[in-house]
């Protein structure tokens, strides 16, 4: 009987905190396009802070509103162009660390994928292509 209770507990919390992280990371079309790749870590971080002209730091949020961005540490090369033609970037640091995160989750930590962010453009969202270079 305790078991089983403490068994229930676990599972709500679990349940209570996972489910807002899943919603928040919001990708969709999500596509794994080289699963024999895995890519460098530490490289593939580097990359995911290089965005829109790097985002380390303080920067919480995309600058300048570019048309499309690039960030690339070594031979790791992410791309972000806006799903509506003329739209501009300015998605939130951590809106694209989740995206990322959500589509590593399904193709495989630092593994190749093209996905689209829900928001993070002046208009519509925001298509993703991470590839080895
Ligand atoms: C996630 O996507 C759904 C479906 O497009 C949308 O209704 C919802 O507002 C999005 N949530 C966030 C946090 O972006
Ligand atoms: C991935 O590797 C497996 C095993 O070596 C191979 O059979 C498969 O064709 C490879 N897939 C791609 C897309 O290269
Ligand atoms: C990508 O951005 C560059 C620099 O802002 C711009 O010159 C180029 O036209 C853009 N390409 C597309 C497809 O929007
Ligand atoms: C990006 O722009 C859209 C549309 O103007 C706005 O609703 C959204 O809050 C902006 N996002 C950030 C992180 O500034």
């Amino acid at each position: 009987m305790r078991a089983v209770s403490f068994l229930t507990a676990v599972t709500l919390v679990i349940g209570a905190v996972a489910s807002p992280i899943y919603r928040r990371a919001n990708v969709s079309n999500v596509q794994c396009t080289d699963p024999n790749t895995t890519l460098d870590s530490h490289t593939t971080n580097v990359a995911i802070l290089a965005i829109c002209g790097g985002i380390a730091g303080t920067i919480e949020k995309c600058q300048g509103a570019p048309t499309n961005t690039t960030g690339q540490s070594g031979d790791v090369r992410f791309t972000l162009t806006p799903t509506v033609a003329g739209a501009t970037i300015n998605i939130s640091k951590g809106r694209w660390e989740q995206g990322v995160k959500a589509a590593f989750a399904q193709c495989g930590q630092d593994k190749p994928f093209t996905a689209v962010i829900q928001g993070g453009a002046s208009s519509g969202d925001v298509a993703v292509k991470l590839e080895q270079v």
